[in-house]
């Protein structure tokens, strides 16, 4: 059943263990104001520790993704409020990005259709992000005058090679899903008609993984990107062992069926969660 957030800006479902969160303000090409970034955490609050679901797809309704910042109501009326105001919705925003970034559940970004400025906070948030061929991505902030602030900038220098990150960011031009995921911004692009199901596909696959695994793993992956060698080779030795402390038994699990029960090979998939009682 869709659920739909006090003042609409969010909808979202439950089936088969996927939580389908999507922007929901078609009408404004779901770009995000104040109103649309609280209820954004809210609802990632909800589903976050939620035993139902196992991972979450970020996606637009209608033939947007995200429009990014709501010029209206994120820039205009905010700054009417002085810095305090200001201060406040970047909180809001940068605040749901980072709950992304760290969520407890693998995290998919769905792009169905334009993506620009902002949006590539939520976008980098995501672990994976899949596009539709026909999506439009941009950086469109130089087009109305300003540098992509919020992150954006971080986000296409992580993202992209520096020239195609200069030049992404200096024209403003529009790169669409396929050129996206040859430039490394999303993993893969399909077209529009096919998305849902790859995302589907993929979501499936994450399921069937270890949940306390998952979560050591896209972390830490996350983490090491600005370690030297040796520190993320002492993180990642701590990060394995703390895990062991929410799931002691999991890999003990995991090489009892390959060892010893000889029902899986790790090498060509995951061992059997149903067996286990994590
Ligand atoms: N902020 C505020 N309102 C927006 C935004 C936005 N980012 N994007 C769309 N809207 C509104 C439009 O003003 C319009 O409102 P109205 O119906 O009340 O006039 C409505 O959404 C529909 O937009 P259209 O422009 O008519 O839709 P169209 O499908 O023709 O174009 C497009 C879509 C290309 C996304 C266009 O709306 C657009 O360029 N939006 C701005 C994109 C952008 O640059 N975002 C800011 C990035 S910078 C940052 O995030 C910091």
């Amino acid at each position: 059943m869709v659920e739909v957030s006090p003042k609409g800006t969010v909808a979202y479902e439950v089936v088969d263990r996927i939580a389908w969160v999507r922007f929901n303000r078609p009408d404004k090409r779901n770009c995000m104001s104040p109103t649309l970034n609280r209820e954004m955490k809210d609802v990632l609050d909800r589903l976050e520790f939620d035993p139902e679901v196992g991972v979450l797809v970020l996606s637009g309704e209608g033939t947007s993704w995200s429009a990014g910042m709501d010029l209206q109501e994120y820039f205009r009326d905010v700054e009417k409020e002085g810095l305090a105001g200001v201060r406040k919705a970047q909180r809001e925003s940068y605040g749901w990005w980072r709950r992304l970034r760290w969520y407890q559940k693998p995290t998919i970004a769905m792009v169905n259709g334009w993506c620009f400025g902002g949006g590539y906070g939520p976008l980098l948030g995501c672990d994976l992000a899949f596009a539709a061929n026909e999506a439009q991505f941009g950086l469109s902030e130089i087009n109305w005058g300003i540098l992509p602030g919020g992150g954006a900038t971080k986000v296409a220098a992580e993202l992209l090679s520096f020239r195609r990150s200069m030049y992404h960011a200096m024209t403003g031009e529009m790169v669409d899903g396929a050129k996206a995921a040859e430039w490394g911004l999303v993993n893969e692009s399909a077209p529009l008609a096919q998305l849902k199901d790859r995302v589907t596909q993929v979501a499936n696959i994450l399921l069937g993984k270890n949940p306390v695994a998952l979560k050591a793993t896209k972390d830490a992956m996350r983490r090491v990107r600005e370690m030297t060698y040796d520190n993320a080779e002492d993180y990642l030795l701590r990060a394995q062992e703390a895990a062991f402390y929410y799931d002691g038994e999991g890999r003990k699990e995991g090489l009892r069926q390959f060892l010893d029960e000889k029902s899986y090979k790790p090498g060509l998939g995951a061992y059997d969660l149903n067996k286990t009682k994590v």
